[in-house]
């Protein structure tokens, strides 16, 4: 039986540079690495999305978007880190899925991973329920367990990134 690669793309709802979240996810980079995985971080900071405006589509998707949704479609599995804002998911992270899944949807089929860091207790458990609400909109399969709730991110990273417990 052949197996084949699995190609991961990963990326966190932030463009804050020393997000709690892209910090999660160098940890989850590492972890899936000792996958037989080819793991490509989409850094949304870089790619610097207009805010989703369907009247855009007259002259065709931005570049960014195009480039989003080729990344997407090239996955077979996602890593998303997702902060939490006023209890549901960043704005940055549903446009990013908006402008992706908008007339195709490069999302369908593929299966997902999904875990955030906040400030807060529950540490973007009701972000995630939204994220989950969401991505099974476009037909992604959300992997069940274990969940990733990283509460009062702000004393759970040691200096070089890695979590105190
Ligand atoms: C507008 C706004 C709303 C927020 N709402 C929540 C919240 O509902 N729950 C929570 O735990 N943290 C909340 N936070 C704090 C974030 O958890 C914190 O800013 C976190 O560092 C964001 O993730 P990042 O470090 O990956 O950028 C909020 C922050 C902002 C700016």
């Amino acid at each position: 039986m052949t197996i084949n690669t699995l190609n991961i793309l990963a990326f966190a709802g932030s463009l804050r540079s020393e997000s709690f979240n892209r910090k999660a996810l160098q940890i989850a980079k590492q972890i899936v690495s000792e996958l037989n995985a080819n793991v490509i971080e989409l850094d949304l900071k870089t790619l610097n999305l207009p805010m989703l405006d369907e009247d855009l589509r007259a002259y065709g998707f931005p570049e960014s978007v195009k480039k989003l949704k080729d990344a997407i479609a090239s996955a077979d599995v996602l890593l998303i880190a997702t902060p939490e804002y006023n209890h549901s998911i960043p704005g940055i992270l549903k446009n990013a899925i908006d402008w992706a899944s908008d007339i195709t949807n490069p999302f369908d089929g593929k299966v997902a991973a999904i875990f955030g860091a906040s400030n807060g207790l529950n540490g973007t458990l009701r972000a995630q329920l939204h994220l989950r609400q969401v991505l099974a909109a476009l037909n992604v399969e959300l992997v069940p367990q274990p969940q990733v709730f990283i509460r009062t991110a702000q004393s759970a990273f040691m200096p070089d990134g890695s979590l105190v417990d």
